[in-house]
Parts: C-alpha cells; sequence; structure tokens
C-alpha cells in the first residue's frame, strides 16, 4: 500500500487566505492587528519556529512585537513585558515560545497573559474551556491536526485514534479534543507514553495514530495497523536536520501520512494566524 499523503502546506495555504481575507477586513475597518511574541534564551529550532510565525503575520497585514530575551533574564522581567503586551490595545494576541529555560515557571508565566489574548490556547483558563466544551482559543497543533485530518476526509468519528505523547502542546489537548462530541472528532482516544508497557500493542489499534513522543524514529512499521492513518507531530533535531517519531517505511503500511516536512508545521501555524484575527475580531 503506498500512503495518501496529509499535505499540510496545501490545507495550511487554503486556510491563510481566508484569514487573510478576515484581516484584511479589519484593516479596511481601521484596525491595527498586532502579535505579540516572547521568546527566551537561544534556542535555534525556537528562534526559527518564531521568525517563520513572523513572516506567516506580514504576509497578511499582522504587525509582530517581538522581545527576545537572554537565557538569564528573571521570570519577572518576563512577565513585565507580557503585562506590558496585555495592556497595549493594539497587541490583540500574545505567544510565548515553549520551552522556557529551566528556572522559569512555564506556569506562572503563561497565567500572567490575559485569557481573551492568548494565542495558543494554553492559558489554564482556555484548556479549562477546552475541557469544559465551552468555546475558546483551541491549541494550535491539536487544532491543526483535526482541521488537516477533516480536509482528507479520514474516519475519525467513532474510530480509534491513539495519541503517542502527553505533552502540554500537543498530546494532553489533542486527546481531549479528539474525544469532544463535535464533527471530525467523537473518536475513542487513547493515549500512550514512554512509561507504558508493550506500547506497541496499543499503538497498532490505532485507526489513527498521532505520534508527538519527540523520539526520532518511534514509530515503526510493525506498530501500525494496515490502512491506517498516521500523523507526525512530534519532532526533535539533528543538527540542523528535522527529524520525525515516525520512521519512513510507516508509508508502505499507512492508508494516509503527513511527509516529514508540510505536515503538521504548517497548519500549526495556520491555526496561530485563524486564533490571532479571531482574537483581533473579537477586540474589535
Ligand atoms: N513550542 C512548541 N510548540 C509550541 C506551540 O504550539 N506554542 C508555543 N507557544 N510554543 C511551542
Amino acid at each position: 500500500m503506498t500512503a495518501q499523503l496529509l499535505d499540510g502546506e496545501l490545507v495550511a495555504g487554503r486556510i491563510k487566505m481566508e484569514v487573510g481575507d478576515r484581516a484584511a477586513r479589519l484593516a479596511t475597518a481601521g484596525r491595527k492587528v498586532a502579535l505579540g511574541t516572547i521568546l527566551v534564551g537561544d534556542d535555534g529550532p525556537s528562534e526559527r519556529y518564531v521568525a517563520m510565525k513572523h513572516a506567516d503575520c506580514e504576509q497578511i497585514g499582522i504587525r509582530s512585537a517581538h522581545r527576545h530575551f537572554g537565557s538569564s533574564t528573571s521570570q519577572a522581567e518576563i512577565i513585565e513585558a507580557i503585562q506590558e503586551m496585555n495592556a497595549d490595545p493594539e497587541i490583540a494576541s500574545i505567544l510565548v515560545q515553549l520551552p522556557l529555560p529551566i528556572g522559569i515557571n512555564e506556569e506562572e508565566v503563561l497565567l500572567s497573559v490575559l485569557p481573551h489574548k492568548d494565542v495558543d490556547g494554553l492559558h489554564p483558563v482556555n484548556l479549562g474551556k477546552l475541557v469544559m466544551g465551552a468555546p475558546g482559543p483551541l491549541p494550535c497543533t491539536p487544532a491543526g491536526i483535526v482541521e488537516l485530518l477533516s480536509h482528507y476526509k479520514v474516519p475519525v468519528e467513532g474510530k480509534r485514534v491513539v495519541v503517542i505523547g502527553r505533552g502540554l502542546t500537543i498530546g494532553r489537548p489533542l486527546a481531549l479534543l479528539l474525544a469532544m462530541r463535535r464533527p471530525g472528532c467523537n473518536a475513542a482516544v487513547t493515549v500512550v507514553h514512554t512509561g507504558v508497557d508493550d506500547m506497541a500493542s496499543l499503538v497498532r489499534e490505532g485507526d489513527v495514530v498521532v505520534a508527538a513522543a519527540g523520539v526520532a524514529g518511534l514509530v515503526t512499521k510493525d506498530m501500525i495497523k494496515p490502512g491506517a492513518a498516521v500523523v507526525g507531530a512530534g519532532t526533535s533535531w539533528e543538527g540542523k536536520k528535522l527529524l520525525s517519531d515516525v520512521a519512513d517505511d510507516v508509508a508502505e503500511v499507512a492508508g494516509w501520512i503527513t511527509p516529514r516536512i508540510g505536515g503538521v508545521g504548517p497548519m500549526t501555524r495556520a491555526m496561530l494566524l485563524s486564533n490571532a484575527v479571531a482574537a483581533a475580531e473579537k477586540a474589535s
């Protein structure tokens, strides 16, 4: 079997056009929109991710207000910068790039962002809304994965989905989202992680498998039910080479698969733009 590619660049391009139209309407109405971004430390991949987010924003006419702090910056200074952004009416949404350096309390920093300016959907209030099924900004990578599967009409509702990884940005919120009674979700979700015995046998039950562990090559062909959809959301780096959690030969057994580059990444960025424009629309 040759798997059908889940082309995130293509789907993200369509979302960006729609979101770009909405951003243009805001501009026509005289509403200036900016995304505030906070980066702490000198992690190369994080710097590249933030630069790509700025480029995306520029493409659709959203200004970026960026603060880049050194790795020895105190938590108080970071929170002060966030509070300035909270108070700036032009900044409709704020992104704090994760991970933050060791010694900085991620929870306290995320809590300092006003919930209605939280473009990532990672503020405890917004995560709480997700748990309750109330409307609010959804975490970008989980929302992007659901959009991608839905675009390619991969059956998810009523199916077994295995999420590998339980991190804050992908695994945990994705499992919640996929189990909800909503279009493109409503699945039986199993979350597995490095502490689970015989992980492979659970993964093999998945009609859809999302790998979000950040362990290169973790998902191998023998772990996949023939015809299943496989989404590689976890990444790691070998120098400047981006590695996937999903081994290349998984494509031989999967029914659908994301490419190593151009799968989930562009979808995350498109959903970030969507959240940024939605926050600006609400604020106007
Ligand atoms: N680092 C890795 N993924 C993400 C994400 O989705 N949002 C933020 N803010 N940081 C990240």
